[in-house]
């Protein structure tokens, strides 16, 4: 029998590294087929990764989570104290030269302020990532990152290493195989259970406090199968496609805003602390 090693539960040396194979994967002017060599080999990290979130994604797995999750039972806090409880995430990342969470929050959203973006999606920046903080609750990297898709309907084969998901129990469930599987027509995805991780979870805590465009950008900024190679299109309704180019304008802050300056929060906390004022309560539930 074979122990378990950090390579099999932890694959990623942090979470920053899936975020990397993104931006490489969509780097600006790669072909659909360029976009298609990505392989094992060549990262076994990040391999391994989706191997373990295409096996555990599954309808189960999802309507435990969003039960454990959603009524949001962890506590209240304030944006800064939550961005701070995000950094004691203590992962093998670099210290001299990664940035901290809070900074790839800070940079994201800098870069929508110096393009003159609404306000809300400035906060929206800021927030956006908030909810890896459920790697601290215990959950797993790949139940906390990974691109996002619907679960209880077939896989588009438009999502990463979708060989990985023979060993998803769903695999067995023929309802699940099917093309609407366990939804109607056009339902519209704010309807669909999403493979669960950080974006439905940041999604959930803003949901009562922010305009749909945000809440879109929260819940679905890491379906890349919809958002940047136009699949599932079958379930979406009208409210979706109108929703789609805002997903789609801050995508690249999101994959792009590394390697500026690194921010200066000193600095920039009095512009932020007048944001949050401005859209949310001094403290929020988690
Ligand atoms: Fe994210
Ligand atoms: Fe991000």
């Amino acid at each position: 029998m074979s122990t378990a090693t950090p390579m099999d539960s932890r694959p990623l040396k942090s979470l920053d590294e899936w975020d990397d194979f993104l931006e490489g994967r969509y780097q600006e002017g790669k072909t659909d087929e360029q976009f298609r060599q990505y392989d094992a080999t060549a990262n076994p990290g990040v391999a391994q990764f989706y191997r373990l979130n295409h096996e555990h994604q599954s309808v189960d797995y999802v309507l435990g989570k969003e039960q454990q999750y959603f009524g949001l039972t962890r506590g209240r806090k304030t944006i800064w104290e939550a961005a701070e409880f995000l950094n004691t995430l203590v992962d093998d990342s670099d210290p001299d030269t990664d940035l901290t969470q809070i900074e790839h929050l800070l940079q994201t959203s800098e870069a929508m302020r110096r393009d003159g973006q609404p306000r809300w999606m400035v906060l929206t920046g800021l927030i956006h990532d908030l909810g890896k903080c459920l790697c601290l609750y215990g959950e797993p990297q790949w139940g906390v990152v990974g691109d996002t898709f619907p679960v209880g309907c077939a896989w588009s084969d438009t999502i990463v290493f979708p060989e990985y998901f023979q060993n998803n129990p769903d695999a067995k469930n023929p309802l699940y195989q099917t093309k609407y599987g366990i939804y109607e027509a056009n339902c519209g995805l704010e309807n669909l259970h999403m493979a669960f991780g950080h974006d439905g979870y940041i999604a959930e805590v803003m949901k009562p406090y922010l305009r749909d465009e945000a809440l879109y950008m929260l819940r679905f900024h890491s379906f890349y199968p919809w958002h940047s190679h136009g699949a599932y299109t079958h379930l979406t309704n009208d409210k979706d496609r109108a929703m789609l180019e805002w997903v789609k304008k801050f995508n690249p802050y999101d994959l792009y805003s590394k390697g500026h300056a690194k921010p200066d929060m000193k600095q920039l906390k009095p512009y932020y602390d007048d944001l949050f004022s401005e859209f949310l309560p001094e403290k929020v539930a988690w």
